[in-house]
């Protein structure tokens, strides 16, 4: 297997700075570089000028580098992928067919379907009257086809909130989508997990769970993620390898079958329902912030696991080591978010924050004079490991507060409640 001396990261939020510090952690010391990265990944990375969905310029830019490290959904489904190989560079994350998992909802369906990987009862439709029509009751979930940024996903309680969802989806054309999904309801607790993938084998990561909505208690509009944390408690090891085998494998066999070779990580958006497991989505890239709550515990070399996933049936005999105990990330996001973001306001506090902390930047810059200021909705997420999740979420909280910014907002309430 090649030996990566020179490592690019793609991608600019707080899960691309995880990926960077765990890739830092490193026995092996590679030289980072990430494009565009934040003010935060500098510390560790060299950073170059260009735009994550710019793959002409990334493959250039990616000639002297030995391994590609791609953070976000949207070039994978670009091709980002495919043209790295094109151009003989290895890359963790899948190429455009691969992707597909996740720019197509339709696709993953059809996949699941194939595969035999329980799921939501579902239709296909691009016409809003037979989409209404195809809705058997209330609640039910109405889901772009389509990348939406986590914005996509409706559940509507009646037939006026149905209609006016489907006139923004396919009449007013909100998403980029002619197509719309719509779904049963489906009831329980919801879980991310992620698996490794080498085109033949998946190795799955450590439990975790996210918060999507912006506010406590899980109401207001659904937004990248306020929070997360790992493990879930009765997802352990053995649990999360059992899930594995039922829902990541099969759909990494059915994909084989049709000659695409998944390399990088297979996200399992799960609800853990009355009739067991099922799928909600599949995302073909690390979760954030589920990441920044993950990698901190990985006791591993993370170079090696991206590594051995790049090469075919490299996983074999891949254990991974995960340090006992629980992390719990905060994200402070700025004034607005999820529906407008700000930015240039000063961030203080940071340097209080106890090293032990893991903090990690996603919109941050620094202003004329070097200061760092707030650049966008989600700014940074605060990382926190302890024995057990209630002095983990203690720990998280205590350096959340103190870290100020003008708007600054956070949920109150991740992992509460958890392992009490
Ligand atoms: P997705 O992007 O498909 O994961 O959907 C975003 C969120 O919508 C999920 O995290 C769930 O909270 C919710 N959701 C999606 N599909 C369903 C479903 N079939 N039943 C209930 N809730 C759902
Ligand atoms: N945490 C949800 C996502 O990464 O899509």
């Amino acid at each position: 297997m090649a030996r990566s001396e020179r490592v690019l990261v793609v991608g600019a939020g707080a899960r691309e700075h995880a990926i960077v510090q765990a890739l830092a952690r490193s026995p092996r010391r590679p030289e980072l570089l990430c494009a565009p990265g934040n003010a935060g990944i500098e510390s560790h990375a060299r950073r170059l000028e260009f735009d994550p969905e710019d793959v002409v310029g990334l493959v250039a830019a990616a000639a002297d580098v030995d391994l590609v490290v791609v953070g976000p959904e949207a070039p994978l489904v670009a091709g980002l992928a495919d043209a790295l190989a094109g151009a003989g560079i290895g890359c963790f994350g899948p190429r455009a067919a691969g992707a597909a998992l996740e720019g197509s909802k339709a696709f993953a369906k059809e996949v699941m379907a194939a595969a035999g990987v329980p799921t939501a009862r579902h239709s296909v439709h691009s016409d809003a009257g037979e989409a209404l029509a195809a809705i058997t009751g209330y609640p039910a979930v109405i889901k772009a086809d389509g990348l939406a940024a986590g914005k996509g996903v409706v559940i509507v309680q009646d037939e006026a909130e149905a209609r006016a969802a489907l006139g923004a989806l396919l009449v007013e054309h909100r998403f980029a989508t002619e197509r719309v999904v719509i779904e049963e309801h489906l009831s329980g607790r919801e879980l991310s997990l992620l698996a490794v993938c080498d085109g033949e084998r998946a190795l799955p990561l450590a439990s975790a769970q996210d918060y999507k909505r912006i506010f406590d208690g899980d109401r207001g509009p659904n937004t990248g993620g306020m929070g997360s944390y790992s493990p879930v408690p009765d997802i352990d090891g053995v649990r999360a390898a059992e899930i594995c085998r039922e829902v990541h494998q099969p759909v990494l066999d059915e994909l084989a079958r049709r000659e695409i070779a998944f390399h990088g990580v297979l996200y399992a958006g799960l609800m853990l329902t009355a009739d067991g497991v099922k799928v909600l989505e599949f995302n073909v890239r690390f979760g954030d912030p589920e990441t920044q709550a993950i990698l901190p515990r990985l006791r591993s070399d993370v170079l090696e696991l991206l590594e051995a996933a790049t090469v075919p049936g490299g996983l074999a005999g891949v254990e991974l080591e995960w340090a006992p105990e629980t992390a719990v990330t905060v994200v402070l996001a700025g004034r607005g978010y999820p529906e407008s973001s700000s930015s240039g306001d000063l961030i203080t506090g940071l340097e209080r924050v106890p090293g032990e902390v893991h903090v990690t930047h996603a919109g941050t810059a620094r202003d004329a004079d070097g200061r760092l200021v707030t650049a966008g909705g989600r700014v940074l997420s605060v990382t926190a490991l302890g024995p057990d999740a209630p002095s983990a979420r203690t720990g998280a909280y205590a350096a959340a507060d103190m870290i100020d910014f003008d708007g600054r907002q956070l949920r109150r309430d991740v992992a509460k409640g958890v392992g009490v």
